[in-house]
This record gives structure tokens, sequence and C-alpha cells, in this order.
């Protein structure tokens, strides 16, 4: 396997006290505040299996369709000269829908190398077996870091053109500010005639978009209380998770999904030798989903630099892959 590791990545340590700091500014914050970044622990990484396999989660599904019967299109928007280009996926976790982009450009002989990069070299180390087995045939370079010194890395590797996927959704999980400033660097990363593929979440009857985050079996509510358990373990923490509460809103105006914990007590917390107060009622602010209209997902490319280049849609439009690409 070719595992490219960031030499300036932080080790265990590092980012063991980045997450203890990031929890306590957080939770001393009006209102508290958790990132959902850090839903991502192995029970976390299971609920979210979970809740991508729920009847009401309809975002992966139409994502997957548009990878799965409009892959053709796909290809053209994204090579359409066909030339040698390097595919680099951020946040690649298993890769589930690129994968029938890779065997579609292997089938059609493209000279590609495919660079997954995530911030866990244990998820890249499982994509590479898999990959290798089930498509013997792609190049691959996993890098293991940071988005954007990756991205310089994959830079230094080779000048092919680089094709970006940022899929999923992930980009509804930063407010719209953070999603400017991270168009903006990805933007500023990348060079003339090279491009981006970024999943949205379109606007849609409200109902449907509660419901994909309010499932009554309560796997999103675990998704939620299961940071509060980390930090129990993780950080010596003593959360009473019965006393928390999931509570999710959407507005259809703004697009904004968003996740609160609400304590249901007046209650103390301790995290090491930090003591917490919560009044009864108070909130945490634990996760936003943005949902964007086509004329935000215009306006958002435009502001950070790319020209739209085409978009494709899943069979219901409920979901967008935008393709922009750099001046
Ligand atoms: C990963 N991300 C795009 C998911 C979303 O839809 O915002 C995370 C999630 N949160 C609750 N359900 C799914």
């Amino acid at each position: 396997m070719n595992l490219q590791l960031d030499p300036y990545s932080t080790t265990e340590k590092d980012s063991a006290d980045h997450f203890r700091l990031d929890i306590l500014n957080g939770l001393q914050n009006t209102p508290k505040k958790l990132s959902s970044k850090y839903f991502y622990d192995k029970i976390g990484d299971h609920l979210f299996q979970k809740i991508m396999a729920m009847p009401e989660y309809y975002l992966t599904r139409c994502e997957l369709d548009i990878f799965k019967n409009k892959t053709e299109e796909l290809v053209e928007l994204l090579i359409p000269q066909n030339e040698p280009f390097d595919l680099i996926e951020l946040g690649a976790g298993d890769a589930m829908k690129s994968t029938y982009l890779l065997e579609h450009l292997i089938n059609k002989g493209s000279d590609f190398t495919y660079m997954p990069i995530d911030i866990s070299g244990n998820i890249l180390s499982i994509l590479n077996d898999k990959l290798s087995n089930q498509l013997p045939d792609l190049k691959i370079t996993c890098l293991e870091g940071d988005y954007f010194e990756m991205l310089q890395k994959a830079a230094s590797l080779s000048n092919r053109r680089k094709v970006v996927l940022f899929l999923g959704s992930n980009i509804g999980n930063m407010t719209p500010d953070e999603a400017e400033n991270f168009c903006i660097h990805l933007n500023q990363n990348l060079s003339s005639k090279d491009c981006v593929l970024v999943g949205f979440d379109l606007k849609k009857n409200p109902h449907v978009i509660l419901n994909a985050y309010n499932d009554p079996q309560g796997i999103t509510a675990s998704f939620n209380l299961n940071l509060l358990t980390r930090i129990n373990n993780e950080l010596g923490a003593n959360f009473d998770i019965d006393q928390f509460q999931h509570y999710q809103t959407y507005d259809p105006i703004s697009g904004a999904c968003r996740s609160f914990l609400v304590s249901l007590s007046d209650q103390q917390v301790t995290i090491g030798n930090n003591h917490i107060a919560f009044e009864e009622h108070e909130l945490i602010d634990m996760e936003i989903s943005q949902k964007f209209s086509p004329e935000q997902i215009k306006e958002l490319g435009e502001k950070s630099g790319f020209i739209t280049t085409g978009e494709i849609k899943d069979s219901k439009k409920w979901f967008v892959d935008a393709i922009w690409q750099v001046q």
C-alpha cells in the first residue's frame, strides 16, 4: 500500500489535548456548543452506518443513485478531455459511492490515480485493501492527514489535473460562513482547470427533512448522545446521559437543520478538574445539517472563485452533485 504520511501530523497525545480543549471551550460558550466532527468514534461510526440505512435518511441513497445511474454524465463533466488526472476524495470513508465511478473509469481505460484523503490511517488501510481486491487495476495513493495539507501533498506528487470529490453533504455540517471559507481555501489549494464535485442536500418538503433527522427509533438521538459518552470515556467526565434529551429543528427559510441536547434538570458535570453547570432546559448546540437552494449553491461556488460547469441531481431531485471548475 502506498500510504503517504503527513510529516507534520499530530501525535495521538496532541489530538487528545486538542479534543479536551475544544470540548471545554465549547461548554464554556453561551449557548454551550459541541462540534459534530467529534461524533465519529467507533460507536459513532456504527451509529452513522445505521442512520444511512434508515428509511427516513434519504441523503446516502440519493447520492448513490447519481453515482450508480448517472456515471457517464459524471465522467463527461469531470473529465471532458479524458486527459490523465488525479482523482482526490476528501474524507473518503469506505468510498461506497465513488467505487462506481472508479470502476467506470477503469473500464473506460482512463489514466488516473485515486488519492483518498482521510485523517484516519486505519480507514485508509481498510479502504486500500478493499479496493485492491475489488479493482486490482486501480492505481491508489492514500493520503493521511488534514485535507488542505494533503491537497498540497497531492500537488507535489504529480502535476496532473486534479478532480476533487467532497461527497455526502459533508459541506452541510459547516455553518454558511464556514462553508464559504472552506470553499475559498479549497479553490486556493487547486490550480487553473482543476475541478471539484460537491454534494449538496437540497431544500425540499420540510417534513421529509425533519424526519430524516428525527427518526422514531431514536438512532439520531443516540448518535448525538454518544458524544457525551465519548467525553465520559476519553476525558473522565461524568455526564448522566439520561439527563439529556435530543431535540431537532428545521427552518425551511434558512435551510438550517439543527440538533441540540436539552438538559432535563439543574445539574453539574465534572470533566477532569472542570465543573460545568447546566440549568434545566439549557441547550447544547450539537450539529448543523444545512440544506441549500440551487441559487445558494451557485452563489457559494462563485463567491469562492469557481465556475459552475455542471450539476447532476438524483431521480427524485432531492440531492445535487455540483461540479465547479477553478478559473
Ligand atoms: C455526515 N453528515 C453529512 C450527516 C448529515 O446529514 O448532516 C450527519 C448526520 N447527522 C445526523 N444524521 C446524519
